[in-house]
């Protein structure tokens, strides 16, 4: 797919997601799209397994050890595990020498925290990176969609990711207004776990409910066949099948959908007259892997009046502008936010 000793002297673009972390070589495009997730022995701290291998563990560990997602909403939320996890994406797709410093471009949720931010930093820096730019998710997915974000012109970008949903107004390189909400693809899941257990009494995992939400929860009336699947009897301990009816998972999620709705809607208020005009004229655009919930863009559009378009790709949309800008990092000065 790309020459392996090309990566030693290339800059890299990294989504560091809740759920999924992506990389981007310059000249070379994504190279590495894993869950955010490492699996260790708690005993000795071993790293047992990390990204796509870690995840087949969640719910499924022994006692000693823990398959943990060291990213929450969108920022470290465990410091020595991600940069135990950033530092094993990269020995995977490259050999980081001490003499090798690439620099990096990472995507931060807008509206991150110095502390926070410094967070990243420290990560990328402890880990052999020379320069650390930071974008914000929603300026990255704009770029990544292929907007002129340049432009004297308002656009609405909604980049709902596993930990947060941010709504934000780009113009002119800048974030004009954002809103962000920690409530995206995680709180799906959590609320049919939650559904499940109270009106059914089934337990459930977090990636039986993912599969649940991806091939049958839906935010709008959309046609969806019955859905069924296997969890364990809270009253007998005993594996049960339940077959759900697509309605009954959209009442499941209908909070954490409807917060959703409420932020752009928030941020549409916010929102100065003429850059509502320039957003009512080109729609409303969404990025990220939640904005993939069926019916969601057809929620928002009941909701606004506004046309609202998933982009192309929308898991990689964010990795891809991180990309653009990597590769064009003069003409994208102003879009970083450190
Ligand atoms: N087809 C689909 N339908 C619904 N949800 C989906 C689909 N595909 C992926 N998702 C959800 O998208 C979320 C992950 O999206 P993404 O990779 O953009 O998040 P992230 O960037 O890691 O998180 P964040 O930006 O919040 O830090 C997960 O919650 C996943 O379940
Ligand atoms: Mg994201």
């Amino acid at each position: 797919m790309f020459k392996f000793s090309s990566l030693f002297s290339k800059n890299m673009a990294m989504d560091l997601g809740t759920a999924n972390t992506l990389i981007y070589v310059k000249g070379s495009g994504v190279v590495l799209n894993e869950p955010s997730v490492v699996a260790y022995n708690k005993d000795s701290k071993k790293i047992l397994a990390v990204g796509t291998d870690a995840k087949k563990y969640i719910g499924k560990t022994p006692r000693h050890i823990k398959a943990q997602r060291p990213l929450k909403d969108g920022v470290i939320a465990d410091f020595v595990i991600t940069q135990a996890m950033i530092r094993h994406f990269f020995l995977k797709i490259q050999k980081m020498s001490r003499f090798f410093k690439p620099n990096v471009v990472i995507c931060v949720p807008s509206g991150i925290t110095q502390v926070e931010k410094k967070a990243v930093i420290d990560a990328a820096e402890e880990v052999g990176c020379g320069k650390v730019y930071l974008i914000e998710e929603p300026m990255a997915a704009a770029i990544g969609a292929g907007f002129d974000i340049s432009k004297n012109r308002g656009r609405l970008i909604i980049d709902i990711g596993g930990g947060t949903t941010e709504v934000a107004v780009i113009t002119m390189s800048s974030v004009a207004y954002c809103q962000s909400i920690r409530v995206a693809g995680d709180e799906f899941n959590e609320s049919i776990i939650r559904y499940l257990l109270q009106k059914h009494q089934i337990y459930i995992g977090e990636n039986t409910a993912e599969k649940c939400k991806i091939e049958a929860g839906s935010a709008f009336d959309v046609p969806i066949e019955p859905y069924t699947l296997i969890g364990k009897d809270a009253v007998t301990n005993n594996p049960k099948e339940i077959t759900l009816a697509p309605e009954e998972i959209r009442a499941a999620i209908e909070n954490p959908t409807r917060a959703v709705v409420e932020a752009v809607k928030r941020a549409l208020e916010k929102t100065p007259d003429a850059l509502v005009t320039d957003i009512y004229d080109e729609g409303i655009f969404m990025a990220g892997g939640g904005s993939l919930l069926k019916g969601l863009d057809k929620l928002i559009e009941s909701e606004t009046k506004i046309k609202c378009t998933v982009t192309d790709d929308p898991l990689l949309a964010i990795v891809k502008g991180s990309g653009i800008a990597l590769e064009n990092l003069k003409e994208y000065k102003k879009v970083f936010i450190n």
